[in-house]
Parts: structure tokens; sequence; C-alpha cells
């Protein structure tokens, strides 16, 4: 039997991922973001939602530079990510009260975060107001990652980056788990 349930945002799973700016001074601002999602294969690019009812540094700077970094964060890394997403940039020095390092992006003003071991680069394409929140497509213009990561053909390996995931519903994080298959070929047995 199925029962009508509190009506809220949801998405399963849904990633917790950092983006980062500069803002006009030139210091780095990075936020916590649980609203983030694929969006375009050509040109790539992600789209991303941020809160506009409330006070955000780091949307004020995507939105004065146009530009911005989105980092996957390895589980390891849980403490961090739910600090920038629990303090403003407005109020601390975020990335250095967490010891963490940045440099600027190759192909875009924005900057990177070290300890994060992938990283898209963006430009802002697009920008809508979503009910409470500005949602920024970025085309991804580069995308960084660490050696460490890769597999043996040079590509991204999900359980070695092991993101992080998050539930909006119990606000809790989770560890997303291990590979069941290859795509596009399970299902062919269904093909008639
Ligand atoms: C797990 C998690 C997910 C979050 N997701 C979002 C989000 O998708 N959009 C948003 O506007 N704020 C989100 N936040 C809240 C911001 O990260 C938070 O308000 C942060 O302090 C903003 O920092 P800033 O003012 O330095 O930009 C999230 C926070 C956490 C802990």
């Amino acid at each position: 039997m199925k029962v009508n349930v509190k009506n809220h945002t949801m998405m399963y799973p849904a990633p917790a991922v950092v983006v980062s700016a500069y803002d006009m001074d030139g210091n780095a601002d990075a936020c916590t973001l649980a609203f983030a999602t694929m969006c375009s294969h050509h040109p790539p690019a992600v789209m991303i939602a941020i809160n506009s009812t409330l006070k955000r540094k780091t949307l004020k700077s995507i939105l004065q530079s146009e530009e911005f970094c989105l980092a996957f964060p390895s589980v390891e890394h849980l403490a961090e990510v739910d600090y920038l997403g629990i303090e403003s940039g407005y109020n601390a020095d975020k990335l250095s009260e967490i010891n963490f390092h940045h440099h600027k992006a190759l192909k875009v003003n924005a900057p990177i975060i070290d300890e994060f071991k992938v990283s898209l680069e963006c430009r802002v394409m697009h920008i809508v107001e979503v009910g409470s929140h500005t949602q920024i497509t970025g085309e991804i213009v580069n995308v960084q990652s660490d050696e460490s990561v890769l597999n043996e053909k040079g590509k991204v390996d999900f359980e070695l980056l092991d993101p992080l995931a998050y539930d909006d519903i119990t606000h809790s994080y989770y560890k997303t788990g291990e590979r069941l298959s290859g795509a596009f070929k399970p299902g062919l047995v269904f093909r008639k």
C-alpha cells in the first residue's frame, strides 16, 4: 500500500558537491551544495541551485565573476564539506579554517580546492530564478583530476573517488557503494 508523505524537494541519490568562486577582492569562497546535476552533453554542462532568499556569499561571487569550480568531495572529507555548508564566507575564512588550499583554475578565474580529487572548471551559461533558488548552468570548460582516482584507461573511477552522497530528507551523509554492472547492456534482456 502506498501512503502520501511530506511534499519535499527530493532526488535519489543526491551528491554533496562544493562550488567555489573568487569574490571582488580575489578571496576564495566555497560552499556545499546538494542541488547539483548534469544537464547537457554538447556543450558539457552542469546545473547548480543556490538559495537566493538567504545570504550566500558564494552565490554573489559566482554571479559577479560568472565563473566557478565544482568539486566532488570524497567520503574522507565529510567533516570539511559539512563545515563549508554550515558556515558562511561572510563570517569566516572557511578554507583556511579547515586547512584546505586552493589555486587558480587553468581555464577559468575561479579557485580549485587542492584537497578535492576531481573538479570541474565552469563558465556561467545561463541563470534562471526557480522559486527560492537561483539556478545556474555552467559550461564545463576543463576537468582536473588527481591521478590517484583514475583507472587504467585514464578515466575517473567512481569507487576510487568514493564521492559523498547526501539525503535532504533525513539531513544525512551517505557512502555510495560498489559497482553493480556496466550500463546500456543489462536492459537488453527485455528487448524483443
Ligand atoms: C549537505 C549540505 C547541502 C547543501 N546544499 C545547498 C544547496 O543545494 N543550495 C544552497 O543554497 N545551500 C545549500 N547548503 C547550504 C550552504 O552550503 C550554506 O548556507 C553555506 O553556509 C553558504 O556559504 P556562503 O555564504 O559562504 O556561500 C547546503 C549545506 C549542506 C551542509
